[in-house]
């Protein structure tokens, strides 16, 4: 993880869960009482909302802009958070990481605040010719965030293995909650999983699987140029799986439902948000898991999928 992502920690602080989902769901438990506050990016990821919301939280959306998560905003909306969940290496879902000013902004904040920080990672291992971005739990001297991370993108979402890296702090309290909850994750799938990485396995398919994904996204852009050029706007992917697509003039949940009858998957950013009124009209593509010839065939059919949403 130190060479990797730039944590600071050594193996000790380090905590599998059953995947990410887990760790957001020990770590509310653990630290919020029933009406505190937290912050949560809007839009952002529906289980960390969960996690917030079944630990009894009060959730402050916090917006996003073209460097992340919004900090002043979110200082002014509920200064007395006593948690905040961020995705600093891709936001999730918008894409944007965070920049090098927010990321101490944030840190800053949670300092003065005395809040603590959940770094999601979940979505900085793919990248497309950017440059690694340091994690925030590297520039966090004071021990606030909880970096969590998974290897359900990595490998697949079935395996339910992830890890937190732990501050000090809250080492005895997360490892009793843990043992609290499940005791550990099989170990069986652990140790399997401990020699793919030692064998220089997970290395590996992280390499390859970077090419595969890098030619399935251009298969993407490619395919909504040709067929989508005057009705979707393809935001950059810098990392990840899926990319962002900016709808004009019609609207993306009706798009959504369009494109399902004609056999593709889409979301809309806007269930991503708490708002009612979500200011993004866009849709979520992912492409890790179609091969370029189906992404040419799926934007022919999003094409008439967007044109009948338009016609209703
Ligand atoms: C942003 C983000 N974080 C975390 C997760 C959950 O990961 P896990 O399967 O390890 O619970 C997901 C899954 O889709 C995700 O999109």
């Amino acid at each position: 993880m130190q060479a990797a992502r730039g944590t600071r920690c050594d193996a000790e602080q380090v905590l599998i869960v059953a995947g990410a989902q887990q760790g957001f769901e020990l770590v509310c438990r653990l630290l919020l009482d029933p009406g505190d506050r937290a912050w949560m990016e809007e839009p952002g990821y529906p289980g960390a909302r969960s996690a917030l919301r079944a630990a009894g939280a009060r959730i402050a959306p916090v917006p996003v802009d073209a460097e992340g998560l919004d900090v002043a905003t979110g200082a002014r909306r509920a200064r007395d958070a006593r948690l905040v969940y961020v995705t600093p290496s891709h936001q999730y879902p918008l894409g944007v990481p965070m920049s090098l000013a927010r990321r101490l902004a944030l840190l800053h904040w949670a300092r003065v605040a005395r809040a603590w920080v959940i770094e999601d990672d979940y979505d900085s291992e793919f990248r497309y010719g950017a440059r690694p971005i340091p994690c925030l739990h590297g520039l966090d001297v004071d021990h606030r965030v909880i970096y969590v991370g998974s290897f359900s993108k990595t490998l697949f979402p079935a395996l339910r293995l992830g890890f937190v890296i732990v501050p000090p702090d809250l080492q005895a309290g997360l490892v009793a909650a843990r043992a609290a909850a499940d005791q550990h994750p099989p170990t069986l799938d652990q140790a399997v999983l401990a020699d793919f990485i030692l064998e220089g396995h997970f290395a590996r398919h992280l390499r390859r699987m970077r090419l595969v994904y890098a030619e399935r996204l251009q298969a993407l852009r490619e395919a909504a140029e040709r067929c989508c050029r005057d009705t979707l706007r393809l935001r950059p992917v810098r990392t990840g799986l899926h990319a962002l697509a900016d709808l004009d003039g019609v609207h993306a949940v009706r798009v959504v439902r369009e494109a399902a009858a004609r056999g593709v998957e889409t979301a809309a950013a806007a269930a991503y948000c708490a708002a009612r009124a979500p200011a993004v009209n866009a849709l979520v593509l992912g492409f890790g898991a179609v091969r370029p010839e189906a992404a040419r065939r799926a934007m022919e059919r999003l094409a008439s999928a967007i044109e009948a949403a338009r016609r209703r």
